[in-house]
């Protein structure tokens, strides 16, 4: 059997997970992170390239003769890295730039939707400030303020105020705190009802849906506080019915994947719409264009299938091929942050007792935010630590026969582990047990 050499681009806890399920499979040769962490050393070799420096990338996939490339994080999606490798014969697993506007663009996602009817919340777009308060000014409040581009996850405003409208348009068309991000601005109609998340994987043509995942963004506990990157994750939703996911299937999913074909744009990749259940039928509340973090960590569990199979098809286009297969359990991804986060937190904490969650049946805890560090130490003479490097420092993730059953699990493996300062959420999966 021919051995592929595979480089994953990132360095977060979805990278780690997707080194760690692509490992599995027989078709695996070497593995390289550009630029990984802790965790994915242990899977492959780390090489010291930014995600977002495409031309390094190309050279170093040329010089080592890498047979397969996956960019997982959203920004050299939208530099147009598919496009750069596809020019250069190089295979990559990915939508193009203009694909993956789908993403980068909510004023872009927004028309399409309009344009293709699909469901999602009624909104307008404006480049102009004082044009955009007349609007708001004639709309209900709360009312939603997006900037249009990528803004690490900080682009959206829920204003409850006129007040709040008038900081918030001023901030990204005025003052441009997002920089270019925040040259368009979608205004749009509040939702209220639980958010869901959902993956395909698309060849351009066919798609297989992922089972339906939940992210928990805030965070504090009962989802108060700040926005995070996400704070954990749990698949399948016990409260989405076979009913709910077939019309997810069948009216968001397929109906995305087609208007985009039939506007010559076809998606190949990895399509991420986060969703909202509101009273009248589940909307769209934006489109991502890759794996999400840390759903992918919960999703790596639950995937019985060969991801790098299902990968080649893709590229290929022959998805039809290949039969998807998910496991008939429950996962779930608890993240351990640093204190502070997602404000200001300290780095370089020793991180301790990962070895015996691991031993823990059903546990596999992925790296994000770790580095190994060198010390001096008169005792030992040099060693190396494992230590906190970034907000989101490991997701623990469990499998188990239900979601209680996972869950129950997960935070039994967390009293394993220890850093100074470490904070996770207790009530992962908690909302969705009770709905
Ligand atoms: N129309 C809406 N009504 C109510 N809440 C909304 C609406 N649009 C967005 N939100 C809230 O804001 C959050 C972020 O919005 P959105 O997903 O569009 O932004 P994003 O920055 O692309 O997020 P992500 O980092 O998840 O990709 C949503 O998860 C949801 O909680
Ligand atoms: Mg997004």
């Amino acid at each position: 059997m021919q051995k592929q050499k595979i480089l994953i681009i990132g360095s977060g806890g979805r990278e780690h997970a997707i080194g760690w399920k692509v490992s599995q499979s027989p078709r695996a040769g070497e593995i390289y992170f550009a630029p990984g962490n802790a965790g994915t050393t242990k899977i492959g070799t780390n090489i010291a390239i930014k995600a977002t420096e495409i031309d390094k990338l190309i050279e170093f996939v040329k010089r080592e003769k890498i047979d397969l490339t996956l960019a997982l994080p959203d920004d050299p999606l939208a530099l147009g890295i598919v496009d750069a490798f596809r020019t250069e014969n190089l295979r990559i697993f990915g939508p193009t730039k203009s694909a993956a506007q789908l993403e980068y663009s909510k004023a872009f996602s927004k028309n399409f939707m309009k344009k293709h009817n699909l469901p999602t919340a009624r909104f307008k777009v404006f480049t102009n400030f004082d044009e955009a308060i007349r609007y708001t000014d004639m709309e209900t409040l709360p009312i939603v303020i997006k900037a249009s581009g990528l803004a690490l996850g900080k682009g959206v405003i829920i204003a409850q105020t006129r007040k709040e409208v008038h900081l918030a348009l001023e901030d990204i068309l005025v003052k441009k705190v997002f920089g270019e991000a925040g040259n368009e601005v979608v205004i749009e109609e509040f939702l209220t009802g639980p958010e869901i998340s959902t993956h395909a994987f698309s060849d351009g043509i066919n798609f297989s849906l992922f089972p339906t995942s939940q992210d928990h963004k805030k965070i504090g506990e009962n989802d108060e506080g700040l926005n995070t990157g996400g704070m954990g994750t749990i698949a399948p939703l016990p409260f989405v019915s076979s009913e709910l996911y077939e019309d997810i299937k069948n009216k968001i999913v397929a109906e995305t994947l087609k208007g985009m074909e039939s506007d010559g744009n076809i998606f190949e990749g990895i399509l991420y719409p986060g969703l909202m259940l509101t009273t009248a039928g589940p909307k769209i509340l934006e489109y991502n264009a890759r794996f999400g973090d840390p759903e992918t960590q919960t999703y790596m569990r639950l995937l019985e299938t060969d991801l790098l199979d299902i990968v080649d098809a893709c590229i290929d286009h022959k998805l039809s091929d290949v039969k998807v297969k998910w496991k008939d359990m429950s996962a779930c991804t608890i993240i351990l942050a640093s204190g502070g986060y997602p404000g200001n937190y300290e780095k370089g904490k020793i991180i301790s007792g990962i070895p015996e969650a691991e031993q823990m049946p059903n546990i596999v805890v992925f790296h994000a935010g770790t580095k190994m560090e060198e010390v001096e130490d008169s005792e030992h003479g040099r060693m190396e630590n494992l230590v906190t490097n970034g907000g989101r420092v490991l997701g623990v993730s469990a499998i188990g026969e239900n979601l209680s059953v996972a869950l129950a699990t997960a935070y039994e493996a967390v009293k394993k582990i220890n850093f100074e300062g470490m904070y996770y959420r207790k009530d992962i999966g908690k909302k969705a047990l009770e709905l």
